[in-house]
């Protein structure tokens, strides 16, 4: 299809986004498994946890554990979230060989999520870049609430891309830009795409669409054709921000790669062993599965 990528690499966030947001207790067990599951979807990238302080995301506090007790694949990489130096040592400490850092448009919700202002946040980052690079590590960064924020309300898309060209500054390879609380809808999350590449090259920007309002295919499908290549999504659309609320999960792994094989654009990722991870992780945690894919697949299954 002309206007749109041959190829698009999938970013799985759901060990991470999903899971710091569910409400009982996961055993490290399930949270590994989950990641060995995905590792043999064809993923290449898959966000395995955060390095964050236990005393605001309890849910992820396993994470020397998780990342030490995974079967990590050749040819598949695990980032994981890091908000300063400590998550930085931590991480390093169990070998990881990826960090992404975040920060947010918006000032309060930068208080709400990291205790500082988005000039602090910068500014915590600066050494954590230095000592990751140094340490060959590569680093992500996001972006939160690109497209409105729950306290806060409309966001200058102009905003977006002074910050997303001060991440880029320095050093991080890879910018995403979330919409957290899945408020956007496609013209203006294109807007909002189109004023951040006029900064910052379109093959280093990665989108990341919480689907709160059922928005998200429909925003990735306007963004493509700008030449987005990099997707964010959740296996079973886990998900959420605690920081956020009644932001859901991200868009479902399985949609993305459903619209996008229906549209001849390759992802390597193999649809039927993501539909069986989905289904085993929404059976586990006892939660609905908020992938339709999987849900009409289940659906088909059971009348047969
Ligand atoms: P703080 O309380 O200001 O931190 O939190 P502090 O530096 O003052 O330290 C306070 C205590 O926390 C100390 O311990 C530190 O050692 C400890 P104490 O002396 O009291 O015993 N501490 C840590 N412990 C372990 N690991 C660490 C760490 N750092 C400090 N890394 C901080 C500041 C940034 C740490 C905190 O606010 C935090 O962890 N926030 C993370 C919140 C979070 O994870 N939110 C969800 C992820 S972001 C997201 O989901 C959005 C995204 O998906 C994109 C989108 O959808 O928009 C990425
Ligand atoms: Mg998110």
């Amino acid at each position: 299809m002309s206007g749109y990528p041959r190829h698009v690499k999938l970013v799985e966030v759901g060990p991470r986004d999903g899971l710091q947001n569910e409400p009982s207790p996961i055993e490290t067990r399930v949270k590994v498994e989950l990641i060995n599951r995905l590792s043999h979807t064809g993923l290449r990238t898959i966000e395995a946890t955060s390095f964050v302080s236990p005393k605001w995301v309890p849910q992820l506090a396993d994470a020397e554990e998780v990342l030490t007790q995974i079967t990590r694949k050749e040819g598949v990489v695990y980032p994981v979230l890091v908000p300063n130096m400590s998550g930085l040592e931590r991480a390093l400490g169990v070998g990881a060989e990826e960090i992404a850092v975040f920060t947010a448009v918006s000032e309060t919700f930068s208080q709400k999520n990291t205790n500082c202002s988005i000039a602090e946040s910068i500014e915590r980052f600066k050494p954590v870049i230095t000592r990751a690079h140094a340490e060959s590590l590569r680093v992500r960064a996001y972006i939160s609430c690109v497209l409105g924020c729950p306290y806060e309300g409309a966001i200058d898309p102009a905003d977006v891309a002074g910050l997303a060209q001060q991440l880029y500054g320095l050093g991080c390879y890879e910018i995403s830009l979330g919409d957290t609380i899945g408020v956007g809808t496609p013209r203006q999350a294109a807007a909002m795409v189109a004023s951040v590449a006029a900064f910052v090259p379109i093959e280093h920007l990665a989108v990341h669409f919480h689907d709160t309002r059922g928005q998200a295919l429909a925003n990735i499908l306007a963004c493509l054709p700008l030449g987005v290549s990099i997707i964010d999504a959740s296996v079973s659309g886990l998900g959420g921000c605690p920081y956020a609320n009644g932001a859901t999960g991200n868009v479902a792994t399985e949609d993305v790669i459903y619209m996008l094989q229906g549209m001849d654009i390759e992802t390597g990722v193999d649809l039927c062993k993501l539909i069986e991870t989905s289904i085993f992780i929404s059976n586990t945690l006892g939660r609905d599965n908020q992938s339709r894919v999987t849900r009409a697949q289940v659906g088909v299954r059971s009348q047969t």
